[in-house]
């Protein structure tokens, strides 16, 4: 029997041995840099002269590695071994593909500092988010793992005298699964082991920023027994390669995790039925947020002023959970405002994440900066700059923590996703109000209530339409096993993960009827 589920703890970097010991991982890692990584496509390494560099956002001359690229005919060689691995895997023993994954994970745990160096250097972030992504990697095979075991036990359902009823779950088929940058390690391999885990094989596409510590879970994964060509590893374009597996006949499911725009462009194009296709396509599309803080009148606003600091700008505001908005009380929203500001110019000072002294890091790369510049610049005129409004992309793509006030609930900034360290202000007059204007974006992923009134976190808990929704703390840093996490509306299919429900989708039920 394995032992109950408890997530990873973080490690403690004021202890001078986990500081020495991180500090050795990065040296390690830029003793590393520059090596060249293949695809793997039923186990065998493929080499391609196409490559993606990977470079360090924090220092954009320095190359982290050159990944293979997969094309169309590659991607295609992947599906075929997919599909025929598919034939065998989808037979084997809940237990069997459970155990890789707790080999797995006890192999990562072993060499935790490696990687959570690797995502400092890879990702920019700093130590403290980036031991977080590889514990919440840790999190999610120890957890789906253990998922998997229960639903293997099965459900009771009736039988009638004369027979003998049957109900299970049984894997899709060959998914897609593509995954964003920004939790690099942590949702890249938490999508792709619960695709596996339940039967399935996959066509692994990781972000083309990120693409390395996906090779290095698949050499984990490896060491702990997983077979060849269950899960093929081909990063690539996500037009070219991404589009081709999409609209595959032979695509069975698509798990994608990453913005709206290319989250719902894969949803149309995923019901499109072609030419052989037997099926409809499951889809797990976890999109964007714009996440509020609300702040109300009778609330600790030291607590409220610290959850807003650390989920604006932890990891430079480059979550789905970041806080982008506050939606204050009028009778506190100046003192808010003064001690946000306050703390964000006294405590989130950024620069290389190599350096733990920092709070933040870069942002992840140019296109990123540039977008994040021209929402500040449109956040000039829509609002009134408190702190920051400034980027330098000399060296790495940095953005100073930025705050703006007496935003229109319907200004833009309160509005698009920003992904950057960007927090905007509006004031309400009432509570009701704040709620509303919580409400009012197209988004639904997480946010947060800073309230002693009871009736009004009862009001919150009813009305405030977000998939994850947190009292009295931030609205980032969900905890696998403990807040499962997706988001309604346009944040996505509200799969849950980390949650019980998450390996269903990617499974369907089976009912078996014997006449006795
Ligand atoms: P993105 O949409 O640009 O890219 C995500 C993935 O899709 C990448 O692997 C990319 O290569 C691929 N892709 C791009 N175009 C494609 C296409 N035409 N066909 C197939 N694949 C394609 O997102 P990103 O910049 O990597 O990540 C940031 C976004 O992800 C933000 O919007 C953030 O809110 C969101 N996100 C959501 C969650 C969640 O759980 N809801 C978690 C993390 C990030
Ligand atoms: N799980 C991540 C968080 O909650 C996205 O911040």
């Amino acid at each position: 029997m394995v032992v109950p589920y408890k997530h990873e703890p973080f490690t403690d970097f004021t202890v001078e041995e986990n500081r020495k010991a991180l500090q050795a991982a990065i040296k390690q890692v830029e003793a590393d840099l520059g090596k060249e990584y293949p695809l793997i496509i039923g186990g065998e390494r493929i080499m391609t002269d196409d490559r993606i560099e990977v470079v360090n956002p924090a220092n954009k001359k320095e190359v982290i590695g050159y990944v293979s690229k997969a094309n169309q005919d590659l991607a295609e060689k992947a599906h075929q071994v997919a599909d025929e691995t598919f034939d065998w895997w989808r037979k084997t023993k809940a237990k069997f593909r459970a155990d890789i994954l707790f080999r797995a994970a006890a192999i990562v745990r072993r060499r935790k500092h490696e990687f959570t160096a690797h995502l400092v250097k890879e990702g920019g972030k700093p130590w403290k988010e980036a031991d977080a992504d590889t514990a919440e990697a840790i999190d999610f095979m120890e957890y789906y793992g253990r998922q998997m075991l229960e639903i293997d036990k099965g459900v009771e359902i009736n039988s009638r005298p004369i027979e003998n009823n049957r109900f299970h779950y049984i894997p899709l088929g060959v998914g897609v699964v593509i995954s964003p940058w920004n939790f690099l390690f942590a949702i890249m391999c938490g999508t792709t082991v619960a695709a596996m885990v339940s039967g399935n094989t996959v066509l692994l596409k990781p972000a083309s920023a990120t693409p390395i510590i996906a090779y290095k879970m698949m050499e984990v994964l490896e060491e702990a027994g997983l077979p060849k060509g269950v899960i093929n590893y081909i990063p690539g374009s996500g037009k070219e390669v991404g589009d081709y597996l999409v609209d595959h006949p032979r695509t069975r499911f698509i798990s994608f995790t990453g913005s709206r725009e290319v989250g719902t462009r894969l949803f149309e194009r995923a019901a499109k039925v072609h030419e052989g296709q037997k099926w409809l396509k499951r889809t797990i599309i976890e999109m964007g947020g714009k996440d509020t803080i609300v702040v109300d009148s009778d609330s600790d606003l030291e607590l409220a002023a610290d959850a807003i600091t650390y989920s604006a700008f932890g990891f430079s505001g480059q979550k789905c959970s970041a806080c982008s908005r506050v939606i204050a009380h009028e009778d506190v929203y100046d003192e808010l405002l003064e001690r946000v500001v306050q703390k964000t110019k006294e405590q989130v000072n950024y620069g290389d994440p190599t350096d733990n002294s920092n709070y933040m890091g870069p942002v992840i790369d140019q296109g990123a900066y540039d977008k994040i510049m021209s929402y500040i610049g449109i956040g000039k005129e829509e609002g009134r700059l408190m702190t920051g409004g400034k980027g330098d992309d000399s060296k790495g793509w940095f953005v100073a923590p930025t705050v703006f006030a007496d935003l229109a609930p319907d200004a833009r900034l309160m509005q698009e996703e920003i992904f950057g360290p960007v927090v905007g202000f509006t004031k309400a007059k009432s509570f009701d109000e704040a709620i509303k204007f919580a409400n009012n974006t197209e988004y639904g992923l997480t946010g947060a209530v800073i309230s002693n009134n009871r009736e009004h976190i009862e009001k919150a808990r009813e009305d405030f339409h977000v998939g994850n929704l947190y009292f009295n703390r931030g609205c980032t840093a969900a905890i696998v096993g403990y807040h499962p996490f997706g988001g309604f509306n346009m944040s996505g299919t509200d799969s849950k993960a980390g949650g019980p429900d998450y390996l269903i989708h990617h499974m369907q039920g089976k009912t078996t009827s014997e006449m006795l």
